[in-house]
């Protein structure tokens, strides 16, 4: 039954829909800004529509080209217009867990792999899948991860990382922090080969902090997304150590290119049985429903392994290792801290060595190295502040992708590095390391 209500009930006039939106964020804590990603990317671009030259080292996005066989798949089926399963086509998840078992050796299985609108909301899904679960985030980490945990209810603990440590939470690290907070349902996030870093884990320490997480019953939330742009096609899975425990995101947008697909895959371990996945079903009918159905179909060729896909990851890995490991070396010999990386597309590059110079300069915090560089010298970098450092540790997220990757293709890889680094498609990412390392010597 409605009661209806006279305007002479109304003690004066109602606040406007917009008055209650604004009385309703008076007192959430919640809020999420925009992503510091996107941001630099935004100020880079107005910059250079004032003339400036900019070195683009802040966006992380693949650029390569998608793999072409992808391409004229995508192209074959874009009438396709049905609604697919929520899980993701059958076909689809047989050949991913094909694709992880072939080039990994893991034991995917296809009934327990979950297929969505990028591997982001895969990992924000788990989270809100979860029990009340502590979630551990390294730091440095990627930036979506605590702000996924907050969205998602999740108390969150920041594990500290360091130079030394090659920014790798230790086994001694995590057995500590499970002894010193007591017995809770955990999930520890990690990833590698790493964003913001490029480091992965040597397979004796992995195999060290697999024990300590069974040992304390800690779920593993392994975001591998560069896994096969390991640059020595090295990369270890963690479900390898810990098959029972890890959950697994990976997904199209970096080995393949296709960020904008929106494609990305999760793998629930059987062990873990079926209430998680269940609920993971639930949350993506009620919201993303299916990923588009020609991406699906053009997906079934990207994770078919072809010599002809072998080949294009052979030939981004090569180019990538070659362009890290020449702006780490160069970093290195301007006394700027820089591990050389083991994958993907990015340097974590500490510049405490340059901390009493800075200082002189105004500048104390890593926002502030990142705004004066991009400013001064048109370099732009992501200051480790927005991957959960300390605003005062003098470090900055490297993404060495400033470069035309179709043309990078189309060549031979030189084999030496000198000469890999000598063709025309890498001049701006010589140019902006160079100018980096000036500016910092007050040139
Ligand atoms: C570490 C890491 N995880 C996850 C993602 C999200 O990838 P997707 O495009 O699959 O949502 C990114 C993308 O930048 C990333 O760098």
């Amino acid at each position: 039954m409605t009661t209806s209500v006279s305007a002479s009930d109304v003690p004066g006039p109602a606040p406007s829909a917009a008055e209650w939106l604004d009385r309703g964020y008076a007192d959430d804590h919640n809020a999420t800004a925009a992503s510091d990603t996107l941001l630099i990317n935004e100020q880079s671009r107005l910059l250079e529509t004032q003339g400036r030259r900019i070195t683009k080292f802040g966006f992380g996005q693949s650029p390569f080209p998608v793999f072409p066989p992808a391409v004229e798949t995508l192209a074959e089926h874009a009438a396709d217009k049905a609604y697919l399963p929520v899980q993701g086509m059958a076909a689809l998840r047989e050949q991913v867990a094909a694709f992880h078992r072939h080039l990994e050796g893991t034991d995917w299985r296809a009934e327990r792999v979950l297929i969505a609108p990028g591997s982001k909301l895969l990992l924000f899904a788990l989270m809100k899948a979860l029990p009340r679960a502590e979630v551990l985030i390294p730091a440095p980490a990627w930036v979506s991860y605590a702000p996924q945990a907050r969205l998602a209810g999740q108390p969150a603990v920041r594990l500290e990382t360091s130079f030394d440590s090659r920014w790798l939470v230790t086994p001694a690290q995590l057995d500590r922090h499970c002894r010193e907070h007591g017995p809770s349902l955990r999930l520890l996030i990690l990833n590698a080969p790493g964003n913001p870093t490029g480091l992965s884990y040597e397979p004796e320490m992995q195999r060290e902090l697999a024990a300590v997480a069974k040992r304390h019953g800690v779920l593993v939330l392994s975001d591998e997304i560069y896994g096969p742009l390991h640059h020595r096609g090295e990369h270890r899975p963690f479900a390898l150590d810990y098959p029972e425990g890890t959950l697994t995101t990976s997904g199209l947008s970096k080995w393949c290119g296709a960020g904008g697909w929106r494609l990305g895959v999760l793998n629930v371990p059987e062990a873990l049985g079926d209430a998680l996945l269940t609920r993971l079903l639930g949350l993506a009918s009620e919201t993303w429903s299916s990923v588009a159905s020609p991406v699906q179909a053009a997906a079934i060729t990207a994770y078919s392994v072809t010599p002809a896909l072998e080949a294009y990851l052979e030939a981004q890995r090569q180019w990538l290792s070659a362009i890290g490991r020449w702006c780490a070396q160069r970093l290195e010999a301007a006394g700027i801290r820089t591990h050389a990386p083991d994958g993907g597309f990015y340097l974590f590059p500490d510049f405490s060595a340059y901390r009493e110079i800075l200082r002189a300069r105004g500048i104390a915090t890593s926002a502030e190295l990142t705004a004066r560089l991009l400013e001064e010298a048109g370099i732009a970098l992501l200051p480790g502040s927005a991957f959960g450092c300390e605003s005062t540790q003098l470090t900055a997220r490297l993404a060495y992708v400033d470069f035309d990757g179709g043309a990078l293709l189309e060549r031979d890889y030189p084999d030496d590095l000198e000469s890999a680094m000598a063709v025309p498609e890498l001049a701006t990412v010589r140019h902006g390391i160079e100018a980096l390392v000036a500016w910092l010597n007050g040139a």
